[in-house]
């Protein structure tokens, strides 16, 4: 049998957390032939509470869970580690501005970047989810240079997999029949849900500009201040299922004749400032995330990258200012 996987997940007494260990432990990540161990991250005084989330953890009695260990420490949760979902972040508090909320995920996310970038496994492969996602992804990316910049991503399938169940319930058609939807941009009321290329049972996908407007795009963009409205809590089942599917796909490949959507380092294409951490259309094949090339962009489109774009350039200035890259 296979050697266990170290799978490490931080903020692991959180929402998210809550949701997403389960599924993990239950094989739900890497597929049901591949056991895994679990190593989780939290500040001290969430030690305790990520204490009991393992015994339930224990007491799952999942055949593929190798093994719980849990950790104050980013040095000691990162050793060794070949999958980190960096999930705990610095929530936005009241009255706090963009830059300081930066810095404040700064203080997380610079030492983790270093934790991996000293102990991780040669394969590790980086999720983050905690918001900002982009940037908080960008900050551990440049300061981790002995890992490739490429398994450093960022979450956005949750957008994705809100864009595909709009466009299912608008065309009344399972969203097994829709393909080459693409989340663009930042993951923030900036980013831009694209159906430009998307096909339903094989065929370009029609729907009138002004839905597009008016609907589509709004509902995707603010659908987690719609959920935190209706269910007094920010959505967490919905973004562990995300991050679920994030790393599965990377791990064992799109399906061909389709792609998926990942907050990945920029090459330049499409005009996307070269580094930054952008959504694209991406396929994944042998455990590789790559953007999809050679797309027309119509000129709608066009406008809407580039708006969400220019806000993760300024993102990244702010944290180049305060030297957190
Ligand atoms: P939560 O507040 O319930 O849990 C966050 C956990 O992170 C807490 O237990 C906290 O103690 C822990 N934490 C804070 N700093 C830490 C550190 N330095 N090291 C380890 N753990 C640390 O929040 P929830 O609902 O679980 O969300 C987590 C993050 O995910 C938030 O930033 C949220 O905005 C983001 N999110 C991102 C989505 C995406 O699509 N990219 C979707 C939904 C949420």
């Amino acid at each position: 049998t296979q050697a266990p996987v170290n799978v490490t997940v931080t903020g692991a007494a959180g929402q998210i957390g809550y949701a997403l260990l389960f599924r993990i432990a239950s094989g739900q990540l890497l597929g049901q032939d591949v056991p895994v161990k679990l190593r989780l991250l939290e500040i001290p005084q969430a030690v305790k509470a990520a204490e009991g989330t393992a015994m339930e953890l224990d007491d799952g009695a999942f055949p593929l869970l190798a093994g719980i260990d849990i950790f104050d420490d980013p040095k000691q949760a990162f050793e060794g580690t070949n999958i980190a979902l960096l999930v705990g972040a610095r929530p936005r508090s009241k009255g706090m501005e963009r830059g300081d909320l930066l810095e404040a995920n700064g203080g997380i996310f610079k030492p983790q970047g270093e934790a991996i970038n000293a102990g991780a496994a040669s394969d590790i492969k980086v999720l983050v989810v905690g918001n900002p996602a982009n940037t908080n992804a960008l900050i551990a990316q440049s300061h981790a240079p002995d890992v490739p910049a490429d398994r450093f991503t960022a979450m956005t399938r949750l957008d994705h997999n809100r864009a595909l169940a709009q466009l299912s319930k608008k065309l009344g058609v399972p969203v097994t029949e829709l393909k080459k939807l693409a989340i663009w941009g930042n993951h923030s009321a900036t980013q831009y849900p694209s159906v430009q290329h998307a096909e339903v049972g094989g065929k370009p996908v029609e729907v009138d500009q002004a839905w597009l407007e008016s609907d589509f795009i709004p509902t995707v963009a603010k659908r987690g201040a719609a959920i935190i409205e209706a269910r007094g809590l920010s959505s967490a089942a919905s973004a562990a299922s995300a991050a679920i599917d994030h790393v599965y796909t990377w791990v064992n490949g799109t399906p061909e004749g389709d792609w998926t959507s990942a907050g990945v380092v920029s090459d330049g294409s499409y005009g996307v400032a070269e580094g930054i951490i952008s959504s694209f259309p991406v396929t994944a094949k042998d455990g590789k995330y790559e953007i999809v090339q050679g797309l027309e962009i119509d000129d709608f489109s066009r406008a809407r990258i580039d708006a969400s774009v220019a806000e993760l350039v300024e993102e990244r200035d702010t944290v180049q200012k305060l030297g957190l890259i």
